[in-house]
């Protein structure tokens, strides 16, 4: 049994802060992360309003993700994959299963659209989630 059986704003809260926890500790992504950030409590409101934005339509992020991650220092295709594993373990840890999809599969139709546009070419997800928030960011 997850945390929460929807997604809601304290649900995101909540996966935002577990996700990048693990991130900050982890071998390959940790590096990617630390030299790039250094207000994290800032970084994980950004992503709070990002991911509140496209799942409940909250209108509070006005970024520009494709910008950010054309600006970071080159890295591997990878890295998106181990991104994706963490994101996917995280997002069923705090939400059933149905709204943990719904966290999984935008996700990978976003970390699509930034390999392209980052250059890196399409990534080859195994079964990937059909189930898509409602706004398209980022693609
Ligand atoms: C290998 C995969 C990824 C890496 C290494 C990565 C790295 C980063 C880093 C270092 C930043 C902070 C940049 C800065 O503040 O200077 C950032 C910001 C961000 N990332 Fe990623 N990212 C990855 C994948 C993703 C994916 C798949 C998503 C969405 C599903 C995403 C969404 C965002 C957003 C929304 C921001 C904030 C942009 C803003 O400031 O408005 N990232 N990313």
């Amino acid at each position: 049994m997850a945390l929460f059986p929807a997604a809601n704003e304290i649900g995101i809260a909540t996966l935002v802060d577990r996700f990048y926890d693990k991130v900050r500790a982890d071998e390959e992504l940790g590096p990617v992360f630390n030299a790039a950030i250094h207000d994290w409590i800032t970084h994980k409101q950004v992503l709070r309003d990002f991911w509140s934005s496209i799942v409940l339509r909250s209108g509070r992020y006005h970024g520009n993700p494709m910008g950010v991650h054309r600006a970071l220092p080159a890295f591997g295709q990878q890295l998106f994959h181990r991104w994706l594993a963490l994101w996917r373990e995280t997002a069923r840890e705090v939400f059933d299963a149905s709204a943990a999809e719904l966290f999984i599969g935008t996700a990978e139709r976003v970390a699509q659209g930034l390999s392209m546009g980052i250059g890196h070419g399409r990534l080859n997800i195994d079964h990937p989630s059909r189930v898509l928030g409602p706004l398209h960011i980022a693609s």
